[in-house]
């Protein structure tokens, strides 16, 4: 599956509001791109984000209002989380389990492109970079996990927080 992307994606009232969420998220520090050793004192601020959440926040509603409603019709969101980067921080290259389809939107109200920020796209065996995706307010993409991906992380002249917010899909049936 292509990445693919969704612009002006909610209205401006839901927009707020989910920017409103992220701003009073109960962060943990402690998220581990990679999961290897040498990378472990790279943690980061993050909210985990449970069914429950999900439901309340009805962001699962709100994706499926927009035209990824027909790509995730066989799909249940499983959770997601809330990820706060900050300037000065290092991010690693993963990759999410099989099957998982990963919806992000970046909830900040403003973001200029060269505050960087981006959402970084690699080959799966040559781990090449094939596609960087600018972060844009408002903006929703989807993509299958198993493709390798990494945070660039904001500038120092950016805003003080780039917020995401990712949510995970998976097969109904499964
Ligand atoms: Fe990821």
């Amino acid at each position: 599956m292509n990445i693919k992307i969704v612009d002006n994606a909610f209205e401006m009232e839901y927009q707020q509001y989910l920017y409103e969420v992220c701003k009073r998220a109960n962060y943990t520090i402690g998220w581990n791109d990679n999961g290897l050793i040498d990378t472990s004192n790279r943690v980061y601020f993050h909210c985990l984000l449970n069914k429950e959440l999900v439901t309340r926040f009805k962001i699962e509603d709100k994706i499926r209002e927009t035209e990824f409603g027909i790509v995730l019709k066989d799909y249940k969101a499983e959770g997601g989380v809330i990820n706060c980067s900050r300037p000065g921080e290092t991010y690693y290259t993963h990759t999410h389990p099989i099957n998982e389809l990963v919806v992000l939107y970046y909830p900040n109200l403003r973001w200029q492109q060269e505050w960087g920020g981006e959402t970084m796209f690699y080959d799966k065996k040559t781990q090449e970079l094939i596609y960087s995706n600018e972060y844009k307010p408002n903006r929703l993409l989807i993509f299958d996990g198993t493709i390798p991906h990494s945070v660039r992380p904001p500038s120092y002249i950016s805003d003080q927080y780039r917020f995401t917010m990712s949510t995970f899909f998976t097969p109904k049936n499964n």
